[in-house]
């Protein structure tokens, strides 16, 4: 287009998109350039602004690596990444919620009952459920791949004191679909500050804090995957996650079990004589 307007140049960019190019590519790009146009036209975004945002942009490239994915962070505080789970999900099954940056891929496996919390210190925690589909058939061969912080509210990526897999590890469920653990009772933590991202939520007046979680990915052979955590219903976060990822049905109760009553069949058997703590939740995972 020769003579680009504030009122063309919308339409000169989709008449630019080839007409060979992949129809959803050509649906998506469209649409954000317009939504973008019209936040540049309803804000009067001044140059200043505009050379802010490309900053934070450019900030949030050099601060990221294999382990730091601070792109993510963004979307995830923007609440870009709840809101692609929001639409994406089918009813019936577990909610999903957001990945975070911290997932490591090939955790070690864990066999049922393995321990996570080793010498950390801290309330145990022995959290168990059966990973079933919508008929409430447990699903055999199911794979939870299951992360947290240790009790510093780190990651393992974030913190040289742990190990690479520490407070990580993958369970596969037999023909009763079961799994079972036990770790240290997870922590509220902040999401890391120190990056364009904590510059997005000081400029805004805005905290930090996840309420404490347990990720997982559960995987079966038939079945969409799932992506999600779980709350601890008494955390004083779960209103105002950071990241928007809490949901009703992820909010748990942690049962506090009373001494003497550990069962068999854990690491930790035979080993805890005193109170503990319990979470039972089952994960229901929707057919392809
Ligand atoms: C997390 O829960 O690991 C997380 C999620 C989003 C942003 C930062 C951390
Ligand atoms: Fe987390």
């Amino acid at each position: 287009m020769r003579n680009v307007t504030k009122e063309n140049i919308t339409d000169a960019f989709a008449g630019y998109i080839s007409k060979d190019t992949d129809p959803r590519t050509a649906e998506v790009m469209n649409s954000l350039a317009k939504h973008l146009h019209a936040f540049v036209r309803e804000t009067q975004l001044t140059h200043a602004e505009w050379e802010k945002g490309i900053e934070m942009l450019e900030w949030a490239g050099e601060i990221s690596d294999k382990e730091r994915h601070e792109m993510v962070l963004l979307s995830d505080l923007l609440g870009i990444s709840s809101l692609v789970d929001l639409i994406n999900m089918v009813p019936g099954g577990s909610s999903s919620s957001v990945l975070g940056p911290f997932h490591i891929a090939g955790a070690p496996a864990i066999p049922f009952g393995h321990d996570m919390k080793r010498h950390y210190e801290g309330p145990i925690l022995l959290s168990k459920g059966v990973i079933q589909n919508m008929k409430g058939e447990p699903i055999e061969g199911a794979q939870i791949d299951i992360w947290q912080t240790a009790p510093n509210g780190l990651y393992s990526s974030q913190d040289p004191e742990q190990g690479t897999y520490s407070f990580h590890g993958i369970q596969t469920v037999g023909s009763d679909g079961r799994y079972g653990f036990t770790t240290v009772k997870p922590v509220s933590y902040e999401v890391p500050t120190d990056g364009p991202a904590g510059a997005l939520l000081s400029a805004t007046g805005r905290q930090a804090w996840r309420p404490s979680h347990l990720h997982f990915i559960v995987k079966a052979k038939g079945y969409r995957t799932l992506v999600s955590e779980v709350f601890a219903g008494d955390d004083p976060y779960l209103d105002e996650d950071a990241v928007f990822g809490v949901r009703e049905d992820l909010v748990m109760h942690y049962e506090d079990m009373p001494a003497g009553s550990f069962p068999d069949g854990f690491d930790l058997s035979g080993k805890v004589d005193g109170p503990y703590m319990q979470v039972d939740f089952d994960l229901t995972l929707v057919a392809e």
